[in-house]
């Protein structure tokens, strides 16, 4: 169960790009944070990482403190993020970045993980021995969120995985991500694209100049007025 409190932070003392963030997200739920460009949403996903330098307010997950914790600390806890960029090692091969993901564990289980991922995202298959940075857009993002899973996280962290991307792609990945509801991993996903992450949402904040200003099931939320208005384009 990850439970943020108070959340009040940013990149320079006395300079908040995120304030007062109450969110909860329950094991197999897709929570999604919403928002424009600029909202605070990946320096949402930074506080709960243990990257962004000013940090105040409680983040815990099962019960334990995150907030003040490194990056590497927090993965320890069982958090993975994806983040915008993706993040795989473009010189390294889709099986090494994907071995890499379960660094650590003993290597039957890194071979078993891996087969797991592969049968979760075939065309990963095809490109086993290919460089990462070879790979398509929407091929290196199903490698980022692979390698995530590989260590089966109690959280997963998304920064716009839409981003980039071509919408059939985008549809594709979305697709998978909600297949990954209803297991014991906590889904945080953030995300422009409204539409498409509240339809595979169970419950959505919408974050605006780093405040909540609307919450509630994907389904309540997608029969507001205001986002409609606001970011879905209809009235
Ligand atoms: N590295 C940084 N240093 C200083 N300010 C930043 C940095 N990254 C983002 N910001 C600022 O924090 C605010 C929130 O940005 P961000 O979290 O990236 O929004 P989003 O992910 O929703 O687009 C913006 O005002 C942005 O200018
Ligand atoms: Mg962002």
């Amino acid at each position: 169960m990850l439970e943020i409190d108070e959340l009040t932070g940013g990149y320079f003392a006395g300079n908040p790009v995120l304030h007062g963030i109450r969110l909860r997200g329950a094991p197999g739920q897709l929570v999604s944070v919403l928002g424009a460009n600029g909202a605070g949403k990946s320096s949402l996903l930074g506080a709960v990482f243990g990257f962004l330098p000013q940090v105040s307010g409680s983040i815990r997950l099962d019960g334990k403190p995150l907030a003040g914790l490194g990056t590497h600390q927090v993965a320890r806890a069982g958090v993975r993020m994806v983040p915008e960029n993706r993040g795989t090692l473009p010189s390294l091969t889709v099986l090494e970045n994907l071995q890499l993901g379960g660094m650590g564990l003993p290597p039957e289980e890194v071979a078993t993980r891996v087969e797991a991922e592969l049968a979760r995202f075939p065309r990963l298959r095809e490109r086993l021995r290919q460089r990462a940075g070879m790979l398509s857009g929407g091929e290196q993002q199903m490698l980022a969120i692979g390698r995530a899973l590989m260590a089966r996280p109690r959280l997963l962290l998304l920064d716009e995985p839409s981003q980039g991307l071509a919408p059939v792609i985008v549809e594709q990945i979305f697709e998978l991500l909600g297949t990954l509801r209803g297991s014991d991993m906590t889904i945080l996903l953030v995300e422009q694209d409204v539409g498409l992450s509240l339809e595979i949402s169970d419950y959505a904040y919408v974050l605006e100049k780093g405040r909540v200003t609307r919450e509630g099931g994907a389904a309540k939320l997608l029969g507001d007025p205001m986002v409609r208005e606001a970011f879905l384009g209809v009235a």
